[in-house]
């Protein structure tokens, strides 16, 4: 019989919350055939303050064990800035070799936009996600003085951007509308610019049926509020992904519904799924938060696994649950009964 090894990574904040709801969901949409094994791993404020520690060698070669895994959300007021989610969040990413950062945005009917009308939104973000100025390759020198001088250098390989774009071309040829765009800044940042657009140009050979565009990062914020019906298969690097995912997922129901798979496509390392937004302090513990993205980002788990019926499954309880939502306010554990429910009848 078929089995699923899950690494469960709740984290901080909500993300205990959020995936409760989310391993509620799976469990009640796999086949009884299916044993779901899974392990919880307590990586985040309580462990670095209980030991000093983030992510080992030892967790690493421990997670690894597993097909995939599940993640809450990283990062807590109490600890400065940054440490937990570059100990943790962007070890795991880099150590996994990460590097699709697949992102979709669907504005689902019944859902609220802030755009005018109700636009079509249906495209997917692939963001890079193991270069960039992500690599923590820079310094500083003259700390602290008038004078302080700080460099945060992009590192882009060919290897590295050639296998993400080659990636997003193979994504938009499987879908309808066969449309990929390239997002960057080659105006300005022409040594990147030049890799990224030079190797895209030479991949597009290979994918004749796939149309391209590109468009500069700073133009593409606005087509996403104009007109986001032009984008459907984005690629981008690290920080503009970073960036311009928050902006798709604000147009497209809020950080609450935005679903996110950190995938290495060999399947060398277990890819990890999360939900876009953070640990968000401010309502942690209370019930409130939105269990939706952390279910959108299970689905995207089950397409990765290979249970392609079971996660169309979950979309779908997704979107009948949007649709009927209302006004109605729901606690997180509510929502997921619901989800539940659906995806179980
Ligand atoms: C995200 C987050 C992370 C990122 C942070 C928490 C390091 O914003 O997943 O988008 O910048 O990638
Ligand atoms: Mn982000």
């Amino acid at each position: 019989s078929r089995s699923i090894n899950l690494a469960v990574i709740p984290g901080d904040g909500i993300g205990q919350e959020v995936v409760a709801q989310g391993l509620k969901v799976l469990n009640a949409v796999l086949p009884q055939d299916v044993k779901l094994e899974t392990k919880e791993y307590d990586f985040g404020a309580r462990r670095y303050h209980a030991s000093g520690e983030t992510l080992t060698d030892a967790d690493l070669a421990d997670l690894k064990k597993h097909e995939a895994i599940l993640l809450g959300a990283i990062g807590d007021p109490s600890v400065p800035s940054g440490v937990l989610e570059r100990g943790f969040l962007l070890k795991l990413r880099f150590a996994f070799d990460h590097h699709v950062n697949l992102r979709p945005s669907r504005l689902l009917p019944g859902v609220a936009t802030p755009l005018a009308g109700q636009p079509e939104i249906d495209f997917v973000v692939v963001r890079e996600g193991t270069e960039g100025p992500y690599t923590g390759n820079g310094g500083t020198i003259r700390k602290g003085t008038p004078h302080e001088v700080a460099t945060e250098v992009s590192v882009n390989t060919a290897f590295g951007v050639e296998r993400v774009v080659r990636d997003a071309f193979a994504r938009a040829q499987a879908r309808p509308r066969k449309k990929l765009t390239l997002v960057h800044k080659n105006n300005v940042l022409a040594f990147a610019g030049h890799l990224w657009t030079n190797v895209f140009n030479q991949v597009a050979t290979e994918f004749p049926d796939v149309t391209t565009d590109y468009i500069h990062v700073d133009a593409a914020t606005i087509y996403l509020v104009t007109d986001p019906a032009r984008f459907d298969v984005i690629v981008t690097d690290n920080l503009f992904g970073d960036i311009i995912t928050d902006l798709a997922a604000a147009v497209s129901g809020g950080i609450g519904v935005a679903a996110s798979g950190n995938i290495n496509p060999s399947r060398e390392f277990p890819s990890m799924f999360e939900p876009v937004h953070g640990s968000a302090p401010d309502i942690a513990g209370q019930g409130k938060a939105d269990p939706t993205a952390t279910v959108l980002s299970v689905a995207l788990l089950l397409r990765h696994l290979g249970y392609d019926d079971e996660a169309t499954r979950v979309e779908a309880a997704v979107s009948a649950d949007l649709g009927e939502r209302g006004d109605t306010t729901r606690t997180t554990d509510e929502i997921g009964d619901a989800l539940a429910v659906r995806v179980a009848g």
